[in-house]
């Protein structure tokens, strides 16, 4: 591979593998837990999973009743506010968040010529970039200016990504519509159409059920950058630079890639030995957390695709993600994660593959903007150690003198 001036990047590649490593014992204090599995970083107050029941809770309220019985608007007030909120504090918020869904028209000229260049999750993190600096009033010391900020990056997302959406597709874009839930608006934008009472609550339970996860990779991310006091926006576009990986958010997408190129259930079996043979990772399962008792979050979501599967008359794709985590079992004692059945289910309700892990970021700012400002709240700078194996005590050679 040549730059643009005939240098070839392949020379600088041999320098990687003359440099001489420290082999030897280090003491066990220094011990490095690679990918900090087990590593305590913080402190935190806002979810808390127990993988070894597969049981998850978003401060103290277990998973299972807000499923059950909230909607996405009540759990962001949960994870921002500690509390559940009363009728007419729920009320007064919903009013406030979908007043703040219109996005300004310099914001869509933005999207509008990114969607020509870029992927959605390359666009959608360079919008909200964009989006996250019209701010002027903002103060990260204050915490009624944080919420105001989470407000509204938070009510805003879903309107970029239908707009990005439409864009893409030649369609006109559709306003959001204050009257209705956060879930069901996102639908509309997206479609031009209401949604059956099915596919808004299918939408809202997704939402509420990927609204947070504790200290995953992205989350993490922004954290580090909060800790360094820099603003929301800029922790939100760390998030979202990092959740786009196929290791985190961006598993979604590749699973329903997957399930597209495997077709049948006869294809199944020999697809999934294929990978694995070849040492692939299969997209949508496994999970650092959930090794023992599988994601709890699964239930729901492969419910939901059952009665959206239902409503179409269709359950092929049901029966494929079903017949693919069998074998997965089977051969990997692997569970799968959210992200392989809420794949088919956004499909389901019409999301475009491309458009699933800029699903995931919408729905997981929730989370994101709350320990953000746990973080500000708490805050001390995030600086770990590594450990130091390269070599040591080389000599300098002048440049005349090297070969
Ligand atoms: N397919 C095949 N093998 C797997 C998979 C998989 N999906 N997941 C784990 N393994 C195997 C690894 O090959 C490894 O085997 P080895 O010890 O023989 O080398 C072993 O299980 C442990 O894997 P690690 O990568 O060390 O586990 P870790 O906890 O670090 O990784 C991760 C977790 C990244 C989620 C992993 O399971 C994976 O790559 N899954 C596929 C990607 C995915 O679905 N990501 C979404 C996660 S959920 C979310 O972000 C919302």
């Amino acid at each position: 591979m040549e730059t643009r001036t005939g240098f070839k990047v392949e020379s600088l590649l041999v320098l990687d593998n003359r440099l001489p490593m420290f082999v030897g014992e280090y003491p066990v204090e220094q011990q490095v837990h690679e990918g900090l599995e087990g590593v305590l970083v913080a402190r935190s107050a806002i979810s808390d999973v127990n993988g070894d029941i597969g049981a998850l809770q978003y401060r103290g309220i277990d998973i299972r009743e807000l499923a059950a019985h909230s909607t996405f608007e009540e759990v962001v007030y949960l994870l921002w506010t500690n509390e559940l909120p009363t009728p007419s504090q729920l009320e007064a918020f919903k009013i406030a968040l979908a007043a703040e869904r219109e996005v300004d028209a310099g914001i869509y000229e933005i999207l509008r010529f990114l969607s020509h260049y870029m992927k959605p999750m390359d666009a959608l993190r360079t919008a909200v970039s964009v989006l996250a600096s019209d701010n002027p009033g903002e103060d990260n010391t204050r915490p009624e200016s944080r919420l105001m900020k989470a407000m509204y990056l938070t009510a805003k997302f879903p309107t970029l990504v239908a707009y990005y959406c439409r864009e893409s597709q030649g369609k006109m874009w559709v306003h959001p519509d204050p009257r209705l839930g956060h879930a069901e608006n996102f639908l509309y934008m997206m479609h031009g159409k209401r949604p059956t009472p099915l596919e808004a609550r299918a939408m809202d339970l997704t939402m509420l059920l990927m609204a947070e996860h504790s200290f995953n990779a992205s989350t993490f991310a922004a954290r580090v950058t909060a800790s360094t006091l820099s603003d929301m926006g800029a922790a939100i576009t760390s998030a979202m630079g990092t959740l786009k990986g196929p290791l985190h958010g961006g598993a979604n997408q590749g699973a329903l890639e997957m399930l597209f190129e495997i077709g049948t259930l006869e294809n199944v079996e020999p697809y999934i030995d294929r990978a694995l043979a070849a040492k692939q990772r299969i997209l949508g399962f496994g999970h650092r957390i959930y090794r023992k008792a599988g994601d709890s979050r699964v239930p729901y979501i492969k419910d939901m695709l059952y009665q959206l599967c239902a409503q179409a008359g269709d359950f092929h794709l049901y029966e494929l993600a079903n017949a693919v985590a069998e074998v997965v079992w089977e051969r990997k004692r692997l569970f799968p994660n959210v992200d392989f059945y809420m794949a088919p289910l956004l499909h389901m309700l019409g999301i475009p593959m491309d458009l699933l892990t800029p699903f995931f970021a919408m729905c997981r700012i929730a989370g994101w903007t709350a320990h953000i400002m746990e973080q500000y709240a708490n805050n001390r700078l995030i600086r770990p150690n590594a450990l130091y194996v390269g070599p040591v005590e080389r000599p300098y050679i002048p440049i005349d003198q090297r070969v």
